[in-house]
């Protein structure tokens, strides 16, 4: 493993979500073979120069469990490696020794709220609430989504899929009977429509989301949007 040492950083900077953006280069030292894309950006804040304001990122459990970090390494949701969250990611297995670009998460659907951090709570939430809240919460969990967003970020259509897509593969046990099935996951179908673009099933969902969740969750879509159409028929 090579000893990086310094590294180029350039970072995203935006003021918020009016102001226009754009990349600002940073050398930051003092980064080991195990940095972390967040502990760069600590490190990068410690070393900024006096006056500076420090880089805004999403930050939370550091142990890819919370879901709340997320920034765009060299291109990629998350960062380069594969199924990891931003926490989770060692810049010692994937930078060139010397130029690293952090970025936020893209997505129409994720205004950036400033620098790296961006709001995507608002369009999950959306969804989970239209599977009636705790409901929603239930089938995520039980799926293993940690509701990071990256799927949506790494998607180039905006799609939000495996997010909806593994919510509802854990939905039919936990929805009293059949009619409130169909209730909720029209519901999610609906929401999911106005928040995300549509799926083309490319699968860099799969490749970025640190839950590992399968691209078969996105039939789960599918099957429901069948059983919401046979039961008007049936009405
Ligand atoms: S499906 Fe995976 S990538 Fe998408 S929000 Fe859930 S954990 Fe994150
Ligand atoms: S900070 Fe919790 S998953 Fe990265």
């Amino acid at each position: 493993m090579r000893i990086t040492g310094t590294l180029q950083v350039e970072v995203w900077r935006q003021a918020d979500g009016e102001s226009e953006g754009g990349f600002e280069t940073h050398t930051v030292t003092g980064v080991s073979p195990e940095t972390t894309v967040l502990e760069l950006l600590d490190l990068l804040n410690e070393q900024m120069p006096e006056g500076m304001e420090p880089i805004s990122y999403d930050d939370g459990c550091r142990e890819g469990i919370c879901g709340k970090c997320g920034v765009t390494v060299d291109g990629v949701a998350h960062g380069p490696q594969l199924n990891r969250a931003s926490c989770q990611q060692q810049v010692a297995a994937f930078t060139d020794g010397e130029r690293v670009r952090i970025e936020p998460l893209r997505a129409a659907a994720f205004p950036v709220k400033k620098d790296l951090s961006v709001d995507k709570k608002a369009a999950l939430r959306t969804v989970v609430k239209a599977a009636g809240g705790p409901v929603g919460m239930k089938a995520l969990t039980e799926a293993g989504c940690i509701s990071c967003g990256a799927c949506v970020a790494a998607c180039p259509n905006g799609s939000g899929q495996l997010f909806v897509g593994s919510l509802l593969t854990e939905l039919p046990p936990l929805a009293k009977d059949d009619d409130d099935r169909r209730t909720r996951s029209g519901k999610v179908l609906d929401a999911a429509e106005e928040s995300f673009g549509p799926c083309s099933t490319l699968g860099d969902c799969t490749e970025v989301c640190p839950a590992g969740l399968p691209l078969e969750n996105l039939s789960a879509v599918a099957r429901e949007h069948l059983r919401r159409r046979r039961g008007s028929a049936d009405g």
